[in-house]
């Protein structure tokens, strides 16, 4: 018998109370009993985004909510500065692209975090600047960025800091109001733990004054629309009925955990993955600056990462994600976010120990499970 476990960064494993939600039938969604449900969201999504301000609902995957972003604060031909250490930084640039927006590159090696100065140095060098886009985790190495210091940079400028949480959120502390994040854009399939299906999109006071100015083409993901909307309690379009009544779920149990123990539970998991990885003689992708939603592992020499992968997820159920893009079969990405407990990385570290074992990986069986549980002991 083969049971299943998902230790991917997203989607992330769901919780009974979000699966028995998602059973009962569906409800229309404009009635009052669904604009209770908006009303409870809308105060439960802002204790985790962390700000005094709306967050809107988008019926969308994350990346609905990253084009959001663009094309309500920008206009054709303006210049956006992009950090783009990964994957998902590339994709700023390329939603960019497709609206002729100009991007100016911030290259950073894969697996570093970006350095706030160079920003700032950025930033002053260039006045023509309108926003800066970055990622709180770099899902594709799993590095995390220091968003608080890049806040306080981008705030004494008229650029407006816009970041994907769409990895990280609910995980990972992020104080969009404290931190001057102007644009907090996230997703139902993570830290959330929901289905893929939701957009979540936060709007300061600074960057509506850019979106009065926006020339960038938009209807479905226009939010004026989604503002004028939620002033009224409702939605411009069938929202995903069945995903919002399950974050009514999700987010009482974030609430009732309390944020703070969310994300130590979650530098607890990540501490006891990354010591396994080293006691089994690994090595960390991203040593320096390691988020505590997905750890990144060098596949050693001799060991077809590919075929790691592949044996752990179809002979024995736990799927982990491999490399992407230039990764590709160069490291391997162990999550440890969302719906997960300690004895969900414990399997996790267990299969890795027998497949690497049986690929002929010299290590003593044992060492990656024991180091983690020392972390976890504590
Ligand atoms: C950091 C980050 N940004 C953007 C995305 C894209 O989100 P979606 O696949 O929900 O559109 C992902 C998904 O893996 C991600 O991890």
């Amino acid at each position: 018998m083969k049971k299943n476990y998902l230790l991917t960064p997203g989607p992330t494993p769901l919780p009974p109370l979000v699966l028995e939600a998602m059973a009962k039938p569906i409800i229309h969604h404009r009635t009052p009993q669904f604009q209770a449900i908006i009303k409870e969201v809308s105060e439960g999504l802002k204790y985790v985004f962390q700000t005094k301000g709306d967050v809107y609902m988008l019926a969308s995957s994350g990346t609905g909510a990253m084009e959001a972003a663009i094309i309500n604060i920008l206009s054709p031909q303006d210049t956006v500065l992009i950090v783009q250490a990964g994957k998902f930084g590339e994709r700023w640039t390329e939603i960019c692209n497709a609206y002729s927006i100009k991007s100016e590159v911030l290259n950073v090696e894969w697996g570093k975090a970006v350095d706030p100065e160079v920003i700032n140095r950025k930033l002053k060098g260039d006045p023509k600047i309108k926003a800066v886009f970055t990622t709180l985790c770099e899902t594709s190495t799993g590095v995390a960025t220091d968003i608080k210091a890049i806040g306080a940079i981008v705030k004494n400028t008229d650029a407006v800091l816009v970041v994907d949480a769409i990895s990280g959120l609910g995980a990972i502390d992020l104080k969009t109001d404290e931190w001057n994040v102007d644009i907090c854009v996230s997703g139902s399939q993570k830290g959330l733990m929901l289905p893929p299906g939701l957009g979540f999109i936060t709007v300061s006071e600074k960057a509506w004054k850019k979106n009065a100015e926006s020339k960038c083409p938009k209807y479905y993901f226009d939010l004026k629309k989604a503002k004028k909307s939620l002033a009224c309690v409702d939605t411009p379009f069938t929202p995903a009925i069945t995903l919002i009544i399950a974050l009514a779920e999700v987010l009482k149990m974030i609430k009732q955990e309390g944020l703070e123990n969310i994300f130590s539970r979650h530098k607890r998991l990540a501490d006891a993955t990354r010591s396994a990885a080293k006691a089994l003689g690994l090595e960390l992708f991203a040593p320096t600056a390691a988020s505590d939603v997905v750890t990144a592992v060098k596949v050693p020499v001799g060991i077809d990462g590919e075929k790691l992968v592949k044996a752990m997820r179809d002979t024995y159920g736990v799927t982990i994600a491999g490399g992407q893009s230039e990764m590709k079969g160069k490291i391997f990405r162990f999550a440890h976010m969302g719906y997960m407990n300690e004895f969900d990385i414990i399997t996790g570290i267990s299969c890795l120990e027998k497949v690497l074992a049986q690929m002929g990986y010299k290590f003593t069986l044992g060492s990656g499970v024991k180091a983690a549980e020392e972390v976890l002991l504590k």
